[in-house]
């Protein structure tokens, strides 16, 4: 399961709004919209997301943008609320929003010129879950309907690719969807009411998605660390990864707390030098690490950008238990569910007009 993350811009006057951008893929928008040479005046969340960190926020601390959410949003991160059909400038264009409940309450699809952006509500070949996070099947009924009713030739452009495909149409998803084209509310709702597993680190994604927090100030880059000083007398290097990625290659005196072990042991946290700086393979679980340690009342806590892999990316020195540094990926941690954790390849950038995408 893959993110999909989205760049709408308006050619002639070079302003942009990004879609369910993650946290972690941030400095690669900002690049594209560099590059580019456009203005972001949106960040939008189609949904409160609980499978991924998002970079609205950071991106408004980055680039002044808004941040745009459903008007029936509980997160505290929104600077405008968007409600049902309602239209947002987009320098000569503009951007509808369409309120589709069913995978959350407060999911929407944003409608620019022909192209659909259905963020959960609605898969190529799939549908929502809609078994936690006060979801709805029948809700979810009631949207398919409305999207129905944009017409057929309307492309679809999800929020996760399940099965390898980026776009579709609403005739094809008619054609080919078994939950999009069910005819029967009761027996689209008996198809979904069926509780899956939570997405992994599910409660701390949805704090840190619902509560704006992480300045940029918290944000090291790897060749920044140095000005830290020496790790063990001046900051500390937590290291939040697995027991077999910390020993492949680590940060010289890197201290050990894989990311499940957080909570249990944050006060040995208490005894180490601050600044305390958490580090993963690419960001996430250090994000998260670190939020749990803020929330612990920890101070002075700090984020590696890119994790390891910038890192090693940058030449910087790595020590390992056998055999030469190398960062490697996590075990598998069982089987994802639409909508669990995953999904962590980069975003891939390409030149946009009003109708391209950057995904
Ligand atoms: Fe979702």
């Amino acid at each position: 399961m893959q993110c999909r993350a989205y760049l709408v811009a308006d050619e002639k006057t070079r302003t942009a709004a990004v879609v369910d951008a993650r946290f972690d893929w941030a400095p690669r928008i900002l690049d594209a919209l560099s590059r580019e040479g456009l203005t972001l005046k949106y960040a939008i969340d189609t949904h409160t997301h609980a499978d991924h960190l998002s970079g609205s926020e950071r991106l408004r601390n980055l680039t002044s943008c808004k941040v745009v959410m459903s008007g029936a949003t509980r997160s505290k991160v929104a600077d405008t609320l968007a409600r049902d059909d309602d239209e947002f400038e987009l320098g000569g264009q503009s951007i509808r929003f369409l309120h589709t409940p069913g995978h959350t309450p407060d999911s929407m699809c944003v409608l620019a010129g022909n192209a659909l952006l259905t963020g959960d509500t609605l898969f190529i070949g799939g549908s929502a879950r809609t078994d936690f996070m006060g979801g709805s099947a029948a809700s979810l009924f009631d949207s398919f309907r409305r999207l129905e009713a944009l017409g057929g030739e309307i492309e679809i452009h999800p929020g996760h690719d399940y099965n390898g495909k980026h776009v579709s149409t609403i005739a094809e998803e008619l054609r080919s969807n078994a939950a999009f084209r069910e005819r029967d509310k009761a027996a689209l709702v008996a198809r979904l009411d069926v509780p899956g597993p939570l997405p992994n680190n599910m409660a701390e994604m949805l704090a840190f998605n619902t509560r704006a927090g992480l300045a940029e100030s918290s944000i090291v880059q790897p060749r920044e660390v140095n000005s830290l000083g020496v790790p063990g007398r001046d900051f500390t290097v937590v290291d939040v990864r697995y027991a077999d990625e910390f020993a492949a290659g680590r940060m010289e005196g890197a201290y050990a707390l894989p990311l499940p072990e957080v909570s249990l042991r944050v006060h040995e946290l208490e005894k180490l030098k601050r600044p305390l700086l958490f580090v993963c393979k690419a960001g996430v679980r250090a994000t998260i690490a670190m939020m749990a340690a803020r929330k612990a009342g920890l101070n002075e806590c700090l984020l590696l950008e890119g994790g390891m892999e910038s890192w090693a990316a940058a030449k910087l020195p790595m020590t390992s238990d056998n055999g030469a540094p190398r960062v490697i990926a996590p075990a598998a941690t069982g089987p994802s569910a639409a909508c669990a954790a995953g999904g962590c390849a980069a975003p891939t950038v390409s030149a946009h007009s009003w109708s391209d995408w950057i995904i």
